[in-house]
């Protein structure tokens, strides 16, 4: 028997008590049992989403369903959007925009660089037409954090644009104030910072994206927002609802507030920062530049001399620890490391005890024990300041 780790930044794992609640039989729909499932996840976003003025939809679909949904019901075929793309989500928004028939701008940053809002202000100032700002807050293939809310600032004071924000690895990870930020399109994911399976996929709808809903003409029928509004408004779903997932939404979003958001994002915060210090006392290098760092996955190059895919897959097979590699350019150059959702301090040791063991099979040269000792004191560091 080998026990073994999920440390990727989605699928996440799943908690006992979330999993035990999906395993009930099944419950119809059209019931109120489940229309009391669907007032909980909705409340329980909106707290995780810290919107009361947007509304949050709820679609059977992975994470790209929130996306697409974003652009066919906020724009019209050749409306001028801007996305700011610095890795590979950013560029599928951009990919779903041209599918669309948008007349799409890309601002184009390396995957180490952070989007710089001034890019956006000079952009919007220039092109007065723009019906769209799309942006990846927490950028998963880089580890890079955008600064939506410096972003949402500017935007505001465009009202026929729309600030449209994939939060799929932010949300609950990182601060992402929907409200206080003027962000009009949230979206995420259930597997990752909500801590279920995959299969659910969220977004919330502000008044002033409401407003492009009114004016789009794309053509939509699954993804309407429109119709999961009225259906919302009787506690239901337009159509057959992932009936187990959201069972176990809701039971996720009770830990979520019983450990309340702050203390979440404090948590991740944590174990992001135990990470690096890990990673950087065995002398590797962290990819995501320090003025952008999140903290839901934690890209590190991979040493001179080593294959990266055989370090991910021996950590895999030997030492049963799921990590990510790099996607694109960076397969086999970066690994990636997640702490999103479900985490806790020993999942980072155990980790980092697996990569060091790893890393000296493939004879990279380190003080054994190095990268665990940084991070156990990062870790007691922060418990004691959380104690004060
Ligand atoms: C930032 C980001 N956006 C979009 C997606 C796409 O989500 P999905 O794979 O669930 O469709 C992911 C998935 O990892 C992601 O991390």
């Amino acid at each position: 028997m080998q026990k073994r780790y999920l440390m990727t930044p989605g699928p996440t794992p799943v908690p006992a008590e979330v999993l035990l609640t999906q395993a009930r039989p099944m419950i119809h729909h059209r019931t109120p049992d489940f229309n009391a499932v669907v007032r909980a996840c909705v409340e329980g976003l909106k707290y995780v989403f810290k919107t009361d003025r947007s509304d949050v939809l709820i679609f059977a679909s992975s994470g790209t369903g929130a996306l697409e949904s974003s652009i066919v019901n906020c724009f019209c075929a050749g409306d001028e959007v801007l996305v700011a793309q610095g890795g590979k989500f950013g560029q599928r928004m951009a990919q779903i925009a041209r599918a669309y028939g948008l007349d799409v701008t890309t601002l184009d940053y390396g995957w180490q660089q952070v989007v710089n809002p001034a890019d956006i202000a000079a952009h919007l100032s220039a092109h007065a037409n723009t019906k769209g700002v799309i942006v990846t807050q927490s950028e998963t293939s880089s580890g890079i954090l955008n600064d939506v809310e410096a972003i949402g600032a500017l935007v505001k004071d465009y009202p026929d644009c729309v600030l449209i924000v994939d939060s799929i690895t932010g949300i609950g990870a990182v601060e992402c104030n929907t409200d206080d930020w003027n962000l009009d399109v949230v979206m995420s994911g259930s597997q990752k910072g909500l801590m279920l399976p995959p299969g659910l996929a969220v977004t919330s709808v502000s008044p002033k994206a409401w407003r492009a809903y009114e004016r789009s003409t794309l053509p939509k029928f699954y993804f309407d927002w429109l119709k999961y509004l009225k259906n919302l408004e009787k506690d239901t779903t337009p159509f057959t609802p992932a009936v187990s997932l959201m069972i176990g939404l809701a039971e996720a979003l009770k830990l979520i507030r019983a450990e309340g958001l702050d203390n979440v994002i404090a948590r991740h915060a944590r174990l992001a920062a135990a990470t690096r210090a890990g990673c950087e006392a065995l002398g590797l290098e962290l990819f995501a530049p320090p003025t952008g760092r999140g903290n839901a996955v934690t890209p590190v190059w991979v040493p001179e001399g080593i294959d990266g895919k055989l370090l991910v897959k021996m950590l895999k097979d030997t030492y049963g620890v799921t990590i990510a590699g790099g996607q694109d350019d960076y397969a086999g150059r970066i690994i990636r490391i997640g702490h999103l959702g479900y985490f806790g301090d020993f999942d980072i040791i155990t980790t980092l005890s697996a990569l060091e063991m790893a890393l000296l099979e493939l004879g990279y040269e380190f003080e054994p024990g190095s990268g665990i000792k940084a991070a156990e004191l990062v870790l007691m560091q922060a418990k004691r300041t959380a104690a004060r």
